[in-house]
């Protein structure tokens, strides 16, 4: 019988990741650290035609792929499934039914090969990413978290344990930029396509900043400024006035990105942190990452940066943050459920 309560704990295990909590079917190897493989399969074309992910085609691209992409993931690791010590798949947050793919195949591979199951927070995979970057970087340091669903600046003080030090109080930053891309006309996935336009385009459109000033915290609004480019648009159009897109998408990008790299770096000195890590889609950002990596290096601070691949959805951030788990005990039961939404420090 599968009993969670037999299983070893091996200091440097093969795990086997899996995420389904979009429209990215992923899988990816680690042993150790040591990052083998990491494959993705995407249904975001299919989705660009509804402008956005339809969940009913999300779960039914994952059925399709899920098992094709493990194989590719073994495959390009050149490890065989009988070497595998550990399957650690997203149970959430997500949409259910794509989730629900993911986690019943990692479960029936852990129950056919007696191996633990380790079940991963979405979000918790996205701070992970950072580990497979430097061997070395441990634990304190401070995350600038931005992805579709969270803004956040963390206090990363152990393997699983962080202090919010400040986040969004409405919108997430890329739900902005999915918005914003939306207004604009761009097609999804709309923030690297707002990145691509913001190229041609100069900061002169006057925008409020996503920090809140006077807050009695450190907190981000994004709400506030999606609207003003909405309203921006609307006024131009309203006058008959030609707009200059690429102006409006580089200014959003400063006004929705700078506050982000400002902070995160005044967390550093305030909490006497050497290291500065992030985590999340829109840390795929070029603007953002230069940004980032040059206050970092003004400040004489590390700073970590997932590779682009492993800031959007991924296996590879999920087999991260399964390590951890795994190295825990963490080990999950075969009536794990999948759950849409996850607390941020669960
Ligand atoms: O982390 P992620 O892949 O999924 C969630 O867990 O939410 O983040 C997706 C978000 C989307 O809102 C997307 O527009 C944004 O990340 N994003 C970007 C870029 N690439 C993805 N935002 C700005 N610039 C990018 N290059
Ligand atoms: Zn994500």
């Amino acid at each position: 019988m599968y009993n969670i309560k037999s299983f070893k704990i091996k200091s440097s295990p093969v795990i086997l990741g899996i995420e389904s909590s979009c429209d990215e079917t992923a899988a990816a190897v680690i042993s150790g650290r040591k990052l083998l493989s990491s494959e993705i399969i995407s249904s975001a074309a299919e989705q660009s035609v509804y402008g956005g992910v339809v969940p009913e085609i999300a779960s039914r691209a994952h059925t399709e792929a899920v098992d094709e992409v493990v194989t590719r993931a073994l495959k390009s690791a050149n490890v065989a499934l009988s070497d595998i010590d550990a399957v650690a798949v997203t149970y959430g947050a997500g949409l259910l039914g794509a989730l629900l793919v993911g986690l019943s195949f990692a479960k029936g591979l852990a129950y056919s090969l007696n191996i633990p199951l380790v079940a991963v927070n979405h979000i918790r995979g996205h701070l992970a990413a950072a580990y497979l970057v430097a061997e070395d970087l441990k634990p304190p340091f401070i995350t600038l978290l931005a992805s579709g669903g969270h803004t956040a600046v963390l206090h990363t003080l152990t393997y699983t344990d962080f202090e919010v030090l400040g986040e969004t109080c409405d919108d997430a930053a890329g739900e902005a930029f999915d918005k914003v891309a939306r207004v604009l006309g761009l097609a999804y996935p709309g923030g690297v396509n707002v990145e691509r336009l913001a190229r041609d385009g100069q900061n002169t459109v006057k925008l409020p900043s996503a920090l809140v000033k006077n807050a009695t915290c450190m907190q981000f609004s994004y709400s506030g400024l999606k609207t003003a480019v909405i309203n921006a648009v609307h006024h131009a159009e309203q006058k008959g006035e030609v707009l200059n897109k690429p102006n409006i998408a580089c200014s959003f990008q400063h006004a929705a990105i700078d506050p982000l790299v400002k902070k995160t770096v005044e967390c550093a000195k305030s909490r006497n942190v050497s290291t500065v890590t992030a985590g999340g889609g829109v840390i795929a950002n070029g603007y953002l990452r230069d940004a980032l990596t040059k206050a970092c290096q003004k400040a004489g601070l590390r700073c970590v940066l997932p590779e682009k691949r492993y800031c959007t959805d991924n296996a590879a951030m999920i087999a991260a943050e399964g390590l951890t788990q795994y190295l825990c005990g963490n080990f999950a039961s075969l009536d794990i459920n999948a759950a849409a939404r996850i607390p941020l420090k669960k």
